[in-house]
């Protein structure tokens, strides 16, 4: 038997307009995980896949075009394996599904590190991020990729896709990887994840964010740019450790992602409960309209806000403390 798994992420700053081309920071949630076990199955049974957190079962055989099938289809393929193993796969999960925490790349990534492992192959991070992308695009339609990358590389990202995946989109072509590059954290923060428990699937608000774009290109590249900014700048704030800079920059994202059309008046109600139980910057995380928000705490306010976030109708709350990083770590 052979088990995976692989964390939730959180994008800090950055979504929607990382889609166009723009800068993101996301985080991984290395104690929010998805876990895949691989155990041998009966002769002849090919591969069967169970996840009890979803209520299903199938096999690769009876539903190829699942998009958890086609994927383990595309690591056999590369694996060049001369038959179909026999072989069960059990999924579970600790990530909210449709949350913005990255739930179906973590669990993907999972699948793909179990099997890998399973069957004695070592796979880099870069090769199970482009697999677990073409899943992604089955669920979302234009990801881009900055789920799949923080996921499979396991630590803070600075994410910038390829300007023409945007004519990729188009295509519905696989796209190339993306430009990342570490995150230095000089000072260590605290996160409060805030659940609006409303289960809201990617493409729609990334949908209506394009449409958008389409019919006034110049005030929606406009906000990219200004989001853009802000995430140069929050990775300074991060560098220098200036987390009173972080709030603000926080905040400033939160507003550029309302004029964006994202929000919610759940998210609202969540990010102005944290803010008044001083919480220094608050904003939605992922593709908004539901899903998470979060907010930064001290080890003062940490409660204080939990208990507000919950007042004002949290499904969860999950707290999160992000390590610093030393520059040159990464070097190594
Ligand atoms: O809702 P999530 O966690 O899948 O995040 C989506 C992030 C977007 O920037 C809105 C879309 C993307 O593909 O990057």
């Amino acid at each position: 038997m052979t088990e995976a798994s692989a964390p939730g992420k959180l994008i800090l700053c950055g979504e929607h307009a990382v889609v166009y081309g723009r800068p993101a920071i996301a985080l991984p949630l290395g104690d929010v995980r998805a876990r895949a076990i691989i155990s041998a199955g009966l002769p002849g049974s090919g591969i069967t896949c169970a996840a009890a957190d979803l209520g299903r079962s199938w096999t690769l055989a009876d539903d190829p075009a699942n998009p958890f099938s086609e994927l383990i289809s595309k690591l056999l393929d590369l694996l060049a394996l001369p038959a179909t193993p026999d072989l069960r796969i059990t999924i579970s999960s600790a990530i909210p599904i449709a949350g913005g925490m990255g739930s179906g790349a973590a669990i993907a990534t999972a699948i793909m590190r179990a099997l890998a492992t399973y069957l004695g192959r070592d796979l880099p991070p870069d090769v199970i991020s482009t697999l677990v992308y073409t899943s992604e695009q089955r669920f979302h339609g234009t990801p881009s990729g900055i789920d799949n990358t923080v996921i499979a590389y396991e630590r803070p990202i600075w994410y910038v896709r390829r300007r023409n995946d945007a004519e990729r989109d188009e295509q519905n072509e696989a796209p190339a990887q993306g430009e990342i590059a570490p995150v230095s954290i000089a000072a260590p923060f605290t996160l409060l994840i805030g659940d609006t428990g409303i289960r809201s699937p990617t493409r729609l608000p990334v949908g209506e964010v394009r449409q958008r774009w389409q019919s006034d290109p110049l005030r929606y590249e406009a906000i990219f740019d200004a989001i853009a900014g802000v995430v140069a700048d929050t990775r300074s704030a991060l560098a220098t450790g200036d987390l009173s800079a972080l709030g603000q920059l926080l905040d400033a994202n939160q507003s550029l992602l309302t004029q964006l059309g994202v929000s919610s008046p759940e998210l609202d109600r969540l990010i102005d409960a944290a803010r008044a139980a001083g919480a220094t910057g608050a904003k939605l995380s992922g593709a908004g309209w539901g899903g998470v928000m979060f907010a930064l705490a001290s080890a003062a306010t940490q409660e204080h806000i939990a208990a507000a976030l919950i007042t004002a109708g949290a499904a969860r709350v999950l707290a999160t403390t992000v390590a610093p990083i030393d520059p040159r770590s990464h070097a190594k």
